[in-house]
């Protein structure tokens, strides 16, 4: 109900002050999880910016603040915020001795938060999520949207990262076009959400194997929505936080400036490889490609990316035309 929403949306408000009060105002807070910023080279102003946070070690330091307030166990469940033990009224806090990061709505409401442990090789998961809740879907949330939307329109173009850090740190270094699907592979509700500002989208992904494999089926949901996709591909190992952290700001714009390729570039740079000399693989190669253009809708802008593909793999538009056709005439 419309009233209950409310109570977790103000939940979650309240929660987004605690943890940020938590960061700058407790020593724990201080030298565990302001000290983790400064070692990953966040600014002050940029913590700021992003609402990040910190939950304490304390199981339930948390649950016992807000209950006091007078805020109900089963708003408090219902945002996952809490954790209770079937008939218990001793809740305990979802998110322990972590650095939180607010997911805020289009309009800047907290609907959720994303939490990441202090150490890595822990066993526990690197990133805790809040769960689905009647005002947080991850299907229909980009992180950093309600940040980078005015952005996203200046630019006519926006960038697709993987994760949280991913987009602080490009924000960082002065690129705020910037969106994380963060949590949950990229969403046909997610790219709506951009087509609202932008036809145009980069997509950043990390520089490894899962990133590329991601690239590839973002390049074609993306495609089918009539938009147009670029990608940029890190070097080997690399993501966008631990690129932009690492190079001045001259060699990241340069980086961005020689590296970016359309979609046809990219997949064709990618399965060249892969293929080798081999015959059978390429001719594989020229079909997966030629597939990602038979989901473009408009008729001119597939007959320059036929152009491309045939220059760029040294075989004739005619063969590319009838692949093309049989492709289209095998998905009626
Ligand atoms: N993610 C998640 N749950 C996990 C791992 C990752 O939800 N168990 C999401 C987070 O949104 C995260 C993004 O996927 O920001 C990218 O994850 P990953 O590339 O594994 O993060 P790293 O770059 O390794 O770590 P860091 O964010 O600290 O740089
Ligand atoms: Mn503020
Ligand atoms: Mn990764
Ligand atoms: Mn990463
Ligand atoms: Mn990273």
């Amino acid at each position: 109900t419309y009233q209950n929403k409310e109570s977790l949306y103000q939940l979650s408000e309240v929660a987004g002050e605690y943890f940020q009060d938590q960061l700058w105002k407790t020593e724990e807070g201080k030298n565990i999880a302001l000290s983790y910023f400064q070692e990953r080279g966040l600014r002050e102003e940029v913590i700021q910016y992003f609402h990040l946070g910190y939950s304490p070690k304390n199981k339930n330091s948390f649950t016992q603040f807000v209950l006091s307030k007078g805020y109900k166990k089963e708003i408090l469940e219902q945002t996952g915020l809490s954790i209770f033990k079937e008939n218990s009224e001793q809740g305990i806090d979802r998110f322990r001795e972590r650095i939180i990061f607010p997911i805020h709505s289009f309009s800047g409401r907290i609907l959720g938060f994303g939490g990441r442990i202090l150490q890595n090789h822990v066993k526990t998961a690197k990133y805790l999520n809040s769960p689905e809740s009647e005002i947080y879907h991850k299907s229909k949330v980009l992180y950093g949207l309600f940040q980078a939307k005015s952005h996203i329109t200046k630019e006519d173009n926006c960038y697709l990262v993987e994760g949280y850090m991913d987009l602080i740190s490009l924000y960082q270094s002065g690129i705020k076009n910037v969106v994380a699907s963060s949590g949950t592979s990229l969403t046909n509700d997610q790219i709506r959400l951009i087509k609202r500002l932008t036809n145009n989208i980069t997509i950043l992904y990390d520089g490894d194997s899962a990133g590329i494999k991601a690239s590839f089926r973002g390049i074609d949901m993306i495609l089918e929505q009539d938009m147009n996709v670029r990608v940029l591909l890190f070097p080997n190992g690399e993501d966008p936080d631990s690129f932009v952290q690492k190079n001045s700001s001259d060699e990241i714009e340069n980086f961005f400036k020689y590296n970016i390729k359309d979609f046809i570039q990219f997949k064709t740079d990618v399965l060249l490889k892969e293929a080798q000399d081999d015959p059978i693989k390429k001719a594989s190669l020229i079909r997966d490609i030629v597939s990602s253009i038979a989901l473009i809708k408009n008729l001119i802008q597939k007959e320059i990316y036929v152009k491309e593909c045939a220059r760029l793999l040294d075989i004739s538009e005619q063969v590319l035309f009838s692949e093309l056709a049989q492709i289209t005439q095998n998905k009626l």
